[in-house]
């Protein structure tokens, strides 16, 4: 996490080293005995930009389904962008091929959501940790690699007698300590965290958020943070990004969304948090949302969220699909009426406060 957060997308000043611009990934709806007949599409990510500053924590949240992990491969190029653009470091990602992508490829890593399947078991772990260095080219000196192997265990905390262990042999938080090294060995730029501890037990999920923050102190690292729980990362963020249905509905530096959500749907996610304190929990705001998450496949129109918004209203929230619009202090929102929720003009349908637990 950078100490200083200045305009969006630039938190130290050296400029962003990702920028996407419209990024649409579609995934074709088969049919038919050869599935030859394409009879529509998953529109998993829908139209997302948003930069991402060098040495910045991007978190990315929203519901199951809706687009975060399509995002984040597409973003390595790990799935192929339906339309829109990546740019890294200046270069734009879709107009590399062969070598030009693989060694773009390696300045941006991944680390998964669950260790265990994605760590090969019958590897051991130097050989995990060997691996992506081979395939660049960085394993031509033993001697080398040693030292680098010894490195990685130690800036992730694990033993050196580690490297001739098994994935089964660790437990979960070591497991993605691994994962973690595994991608640190290449030496990246940027890493896409796809739900990072979710997991793991809540007592690790700490130690491994404070272990990802202290690498990126250590190497100058760009984290997008993936997961569906606003409170995972509310802490390691600079700037989050809300997803619903392949769209960003809202984006801003993590006090402020936290402090002052603008859209419904960030307003939802954030009342089914639990707040320790009982009083503060007895007594505020609970936003019910109502009726399932829409299929990626037949998103509702206008805005996608009118389904199941509090405060949909008669014009435009149907019909109109709202911009993700500027609304000062590096903050945006795409719904048609976030001023007038801002001020309290409008009112939500349904608002009940928690009710206490029963005795
Ligand atoms: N290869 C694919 N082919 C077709 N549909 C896909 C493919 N990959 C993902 N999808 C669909 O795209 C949508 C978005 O999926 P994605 O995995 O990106 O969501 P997510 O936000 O990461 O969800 P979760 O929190 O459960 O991990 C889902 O409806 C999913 O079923
Ligand atoms: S545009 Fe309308 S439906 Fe969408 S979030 Fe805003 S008030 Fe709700
Ligand atoms: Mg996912």
């Amino acid at each position: 996490m950078t100490d200083e957060t200045g305009p969006a997308g630039d938190t130290t000043g050296e400029g962003e080293l990702l920028v996407l611009d419209d990024l649409k990934v579609h995934f074709p709806i088969k049919r038919g005995l050869l599935l030859d007949r394409t009879v529509g599409h998953v529109y998993a990510v829908d139209g997302v930009s948003l930069r991402v500053g060098r040495g910045e924590t991007y978190g990315l949240v929203g519901e199951s389904g809706c687009g975060k992990t399509t995002l984040g491969r597409a973003l390595l190029r790990l799935v192929e962008p339906t339309g829109g653009t990546i740019t890294f470091d200046d270069t734009d990602l879709s107009s590399l091929k062969g070598e030009a992508l693989r060694t773009m490829r390696k300045r941006m890593q991944m680390v998964f959501q669950d260790p265990l399947s994605s760590l090969d078991p019958r590897q051991s772990v130097e050989s995990l940790l060997v691996e992506g260095m081979r395939a660049h080219g960085l394993d031509t000196d033993p001697e080398k690699t040693r030292k680098r192997l010894t490195e990685l265990l130690s800036a992730v905390g694990l033993p050196l007698n580690s490297l001739r262990k098994y994935p089964h042999e660790f437990s979960g938080g070591q497991r993605q300590r691994i994962g973690i090294a595994r991608a640190l060995a290449l030496e990246p730029d940027l890493i896409v965290a796809d739900e990072p501890v979710s997991a793991l037990d809540v007592s690790v999920q700490a130690q491994v958020i404070n272990l990802l923050e202290e690498l990126q102190q250590e190497f100058g690292l760009t984290y997008v943070v993936i997961a569906h729980d606003l409170a995972v990362v509310r802490h390691i963020s600079d700037r989050i990004g809300v997803m619903y249905l392949g769209a960003l509905v809202e984006e801003s530096d993590a006090d402020s969304l936290y402090d002052e959500p603008l859209h419904p749907y960030t307003k939802a996610l954030l009342s089914a948090i639990p707040v320790p304190d009982p009083v503060v929990e007895d007594s505020r705001e609970q936003i019910l949302l109502t009726g399932d998450l829409p299929s990626p496949s037949d998103p509702p129109s206008g805005c996608r969220f009118h389904t199941r918004c509090p405060w949909r209203q008669e014009t435009l929230c149907d019909t109109d699909r709202p911009e993700l619009r500027d609304m000062g202090g590096g903050r945006r929102v795409a719904c048609h009426y976030a001023e007038d929720i801002l001020a309290g003009r409008l009112a939500p349908r349904t608002q009940s406060p928690v009710s206490p637990a029963p005795a």
